[in-house]
């Protein structure tokens, strides 16, 4: 059984997070997701989320590509959890390109970057809703 695991906030879930967790998701059989609690995104990340933590677990438990959740408490826990969860890849999306190539070093599992789908993320959703009552669809804001 090939583990896949994989780091994020997943807040407002959106296309751009599917594509990245099907795509994970076929890299092996099993994909953990190490979803950031609320107070690890606030004192970390510099993100108040729209969703709760329980939420965003709950949304991400029913998508059909995701095995586990985990919470992600900490920026340090990563060597850890992959040995903890015996993953043979740790997936993120490019724009973490580089960020986390240690690992290679620090553990065995492979490490690997997948495109970020274009155009969409949570914080560009609520810039977006933000700017314009008017505005209804994202096909509107893109054009
Ligand atoms: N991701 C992606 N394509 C997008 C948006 C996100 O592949 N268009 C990936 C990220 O690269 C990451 C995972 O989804 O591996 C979770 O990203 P997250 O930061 O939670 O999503 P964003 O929409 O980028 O959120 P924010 O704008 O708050 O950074």
């Amino acid at each position: 059984m090939k583990r896949i695991i994989t780091y994020g906030t997943f807040d407002m879930l959106h296309y751009g997070h599917i594509n990245l967790l099907k795509r994970a998701k076929k890299m092996g059989d099993y994909l953990i997701v190490a979803l950031s609690t609320d107070e690890f995104n606030w004192n970390h990340k510099n993100k108040k989320t729209y969703f709760s933590y329980e939420k965003r677990k709950e949304l991400l438990e029913s998508i059909r590509y995701v095995d586990l959740v985990i919470p992600e408490n900490g920026w340090g826990q990563k060597s850890q959890d992959i040995n903890m969860y015996k993953a043979d890849t740790f997936v993120m999306g490019d724009d973490w390109k580089g960020q986390f190539d240690y690992l290679c070093d620090e553990t065995e599992a492979d490490v690997v970057y997948l495109d970020r789908t274009p155009e969409i993320s949570t914080t560009q959703i609520k810039k977006d809703l933000n700017a314009s009552s008017l505005v209804t669809t994202h096909e509107s804001v893109i054009k």
